[in-house]
């Protein structure tokens, strides 16, 4: 199997990121002074004390820009504070030096006063404030009142789920070049690298065809770069016009992460009415999620978060309501899984809850509750079916291959013998499943385009929309590609993110990069394909010595003519052959392999007849059909499914968790590359693990963060990854839906991680003062958190201090 196209370059360090491009002459570097409290009026911003250095070129605030309003979905938030701010990391004002060391040392010295106003600090102040961002939603089927009166059993919780800072290894960057004639080129570390031409256009006044933004690649994004890459990309592009000089802005750790929109928070009620035998009859849920100060991505992010409020189990009656809080911290985004993973997290842990209260194994549960084929328990809340089911398959492979029984009761006996000789170690074991949906729910979104250029040597450049954070997006392009035309893949290179080249073009987000690029890429190459095709049945029935590289500079011999391509649309329906076969770089007549061309020789002789070698095309997903106002309709285009069981060990004394083994199996279709599908499977559990156990986030009093470096925000290191880690995939041919029956991967399995914060919990509901409540432990549930579950009187004295008041 071949490896990530850029890997030989990241590990000897070739690869280029947006801050590896040399200095040019006259580059200006740019650094945002921000706010550091949470709400104030700006009462002072005096920038005298630094006019005067030699490395000080000059200063920017929001009355330089022509507008100053950028939003994704509602235009609500400024590009620099202009008398409020609203946030503690909001910028205020741009400050251009010589260089980043003297742009460090100047924002020291610049006077900035802002008198406090009361903030918001949290959901539940918003709510009691009524400090919301769009409208309530709801989304419901068969909801009834007389089901939870009557139900034999109900339980109703309460679920806190904090944010997660993404961490990419890339602070934001942006390097802008001012072209001729007031045209601006953005080098930009963005996963929407449209958005970033379109914001930068508007806030400097120019046309949109003014601006070109370039994105070669990112070193992560995460969702991190979705929105947020936009504004940090026009700092950069006003100094740049303004002072027609290059100007680079590059975020240190720090600021990135002060400045910067997390995973949103979430708090979520929930009631859940069962019958004896564990099986769900009623879910009423009400999703309440921290959307910082302005609207991002959050009502988005929400609308998922509802959409996956059923993860794999069907629930005759539902209820889930939605609204996003607005709060006075940095504007949450979209973070892997978007709202998924918060709407799963609540009905695994009422899963789990269920099987508590009735003394049956979790797994029961979900078995239980499954979504099956059988029985009309098929269609979800939103009235999708579930296509191409392959939950029970995914469950049924994971508990068999992890030995889930015999390990149940090995860990039931050890946690005995634990409690009864007071020894610390507990364990836990926990499967849960996810059932991710793949489309974008804001149907616009779901189209791409792909530009497919064929040179003289058989060597192609193929641009798409897409841009590349690691994933592998390039690579599994371009094996689309070299198996259409049975090519090795060295021969596809793939090009930069240009929106000069690809406009228009949807954010790299939603898990849906090949997709939607990859099917614009095949529909491309197989109009180039269809031409070469018939061009080639109509070479190879001549003599080589009336092939136009003999004839065509002598004009002795007609041109071999060609019909228009027609134009694809669906990537899995087969092209036109003309009975020509591609094979391992040869083409050939089906009815005469003996006689064969080179790839190269038949390429080159088809730009002698005139021949077009480049392609264009566009992909709009079909029959996605989502009603925002009713709530109801085909959400997505198919789910990628999975399950994992996952066993952790705590410490009762130090509340420490190690996951000792993970078995996942995975829905992934029939992949692409198998190898970086695997590797995203892992990066994606082992980014989920330290989202639900070590990641959270500390802020002062003011909503200043005060966890912006690893030293204080604890990410997943080699030694926490599971010390027994088992990938799989199930196979499965029978995924029609999209591109080569492949599934998108990119997202679902962080929200496989939810296993180990319920195999936590797991372990802490041994625990005798667990015997008849479920130890509900919050997101992240952290050392300190399960210390706090292990032993809450340990605590108390300790209630009311400084330390204490950090913790949820
Ligand atoms: N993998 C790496 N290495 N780096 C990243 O930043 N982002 C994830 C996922 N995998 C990411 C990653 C996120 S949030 C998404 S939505 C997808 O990649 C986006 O790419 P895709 O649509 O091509 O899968
Ligand atoms: N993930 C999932 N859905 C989305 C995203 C994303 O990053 N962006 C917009 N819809």
């Amino acid at each position: 199997m071949k490896p990530h196209d850029s890997a030989h370059l990241h590990v000897t360090g070739q690869s280029e990121f947006v801050d590896d491009r040399p200095a040019s002459q006259n580059e200006v570097f740019v650094t945002v002074v921000f706010s550091r409290i949470a709400k104030g009026r700006i009462k002072k911003l005096d920038v005298s004390p630094v006019k005067t250095d030699p490395d000080f070129i000059a200063f920017y605030t929001a009355a330089d820009l022509h507008s100053n309003r950028w939003g994704t979905i509602f235009q609500d938030q400024p590009v620099l504070a202009e008398g409020t701010v609203e946030f503690a990391g909001e910028p205020i004002a741009l400050l251009v030096t010589r260089d980043r060391r003297s742009g460090e040392r100047l924002r020291k010295k610049i006077i900035l006063q802002i008198e406090p106003l009361p903030a918001i600090r949290s959901v539940r102040e918003a709510i009691a404030a009524r400090s919301f961002i769009g409208s309530a939603r709801e989304i419901k089927r068969n909801f009834d009142e007389n089901v939870f009166a009557q139900a034999p059993e109900c339980i109703a919780g309460h679920l806190v789920i904090e944010g997660a800072d993404h961490f990419y290894l890339e602070s934001q960057a942006a390097l802008a070049y001012p072209i001729e004639d007031g045209q601006i080129e953005i080098h930009s570390s963005s996963q929407h690298p449209t958005e970033v031409q379109h914001v930068v256009a508007h806030a400097l006044g120019l046309p949109d065809s003014a601006v070109t933004t370039v994105v070669k690649r990112m070193g992560g994004g995460f969702g991190g770069k979705e929105s947020q890459a936009a504004p940090i990309a026009t700092f950069a592009a006003l100094a740049a016009h303004k002072l027609n000089r290059p100007a680079r802005l590059i975020l240190t750790k720090d600021d990135d992460m002060i400045m910067t929109g997390k995973r949103n928070p979430f708090e979520i009620d929930y009631r859940v009415a069962f019958d004896r035998e564990g099986r769900i009859l009623g879910l009423d849920a009400k999703l309440h999620s921290d959307g910082g100060a302005y609207a991002d991505l959050s009502t988005s992010i929400m609308e998922r978060a509802m959409l996956h409020s059923d993860n794999a189990y069907f629930i005759p009656h539902m209820r889930v309501q939605g609204q996003v809080c607005r709060t006075n911290y940095h504007p949450h985004t979209a973070f892997r899984g978007f709202g998924g993973p918060k709407g799963v997290a609540m009905i695994e842990r009422i899963i789990e809850e269920i099987a508590h209260r009735l003394g049956i194994d979790a797994l029961d549960i979900r078995r239980k509750n499954l979504y099956s084929d059988q029985g009309g328990r098929n269609v979800t809340h939103y009235g999708q079916v579930v296509e191409n089911n392959q939950l029970s398959i995914c469950l049924e492979r994971a508990a068999e291959a992890s030995n889930y029984e015999r390990r149940r009761q090995e860990i039931q006996a050890s946690n005995q013998r634990a409690i009864e000789n007071g020894e610390n170690t507990l364990r836990g074991l926990s499967m849960t499943l996810v059932k991710f949906g793949i489309s974008f729910t804001t149907r616009f979104l779901n189209q791409g385009n792909a530009f497919v250029i064929c040179h003289r040597d058989g060597t192609f450049q193929v641009s798409t929309g897409a841009t590349e954070m690691g994933q592998g997006v390039n690579a599994r392009i371009a094996q689309l590609l070299a198996e259409e035309f049975s090519l090795p893949r060295d021969q596809f290179r793939m090009m930069p993110t240009r929106t000069d080249k690809n406009a228009n073009t949807s954010p790299t987000a939603a898990s849906s990069g090949t997709d939607l690029n990859g099917a614009a890429a095949l529909l491309a190459a197989r109009k180039l394909k269809y031409r070469l095709s018939e061009f080639a049945s109509k070479l190879l029935e001549l003599p080589e010595s009336r092939y136009p590289s003999n004839t065509a500079g002598l004009g002795t011999e007609a041109e071999i003519l060609i019909s228009a391509a027609p134009n694809y649309t669906d990537p899995n329906e087969k092209p036109e052959s003309f009975g020509v076969v591609f094979e391992k770089g040869m083409v050939y007549l089906k009815r005469d392999p003996q006689k064969q061309i080179h790839f190269a020789s038949l390429v080159n002789q088809a730009y002698l007849s005139r021949i077009s070698l480049s392609d264009y095309a566009h992909y709009r997903i079909p029959g996605i059909e989502f009603n925002k106002l009713t709530g109801q309709g085909r959400a997505f285009l198919y789910f990628t499914q999975g399950a994992a069981v996952s066993e952790v060990r705590i410490d009762r004394l130090t509340g420490e968790a190690k996951v000792e083994r993970v078995d996942v199996w995975m829905d992934l279709g029939r992949p692409i590359h198998e190898g970086l599908d695997l590797g995203q499977v892992s990066g994606a559990f082992v980014q989920g693990m330290g989202w639900v156990t070590t990641e959270k986030l500390f802020y002062s009093k003011d909503g200043l963060l005060l966890s912006h470096s690893p030293s204080t925000y604890k990410i997943p290191n080699i030694q926490d990854t599971p010390r027994t880690f088992n990938l799989n995939l199930v196979p499965n041919d029978e995924n029609y839906a999209n591109v080569r029956g492949t599934k998108a991967v990119g997202e679902p399995p962080l929200l496989l991680a939810l296993s180990v914060w319920t195999a936590i919990q797991d372990a802490l509901k041994q625990l005798p003062r667990y015997r008849d409540h479920y130890p509900r432990i919050s997101i992240p549930a952290t050392q300190e958190r399960i210390l706090r579950t292990v032993d809450p009187d340990a605590f108390k004295q300790i209630e009311g201090s400084a330390f204490n008041e950090f913790v949820v």
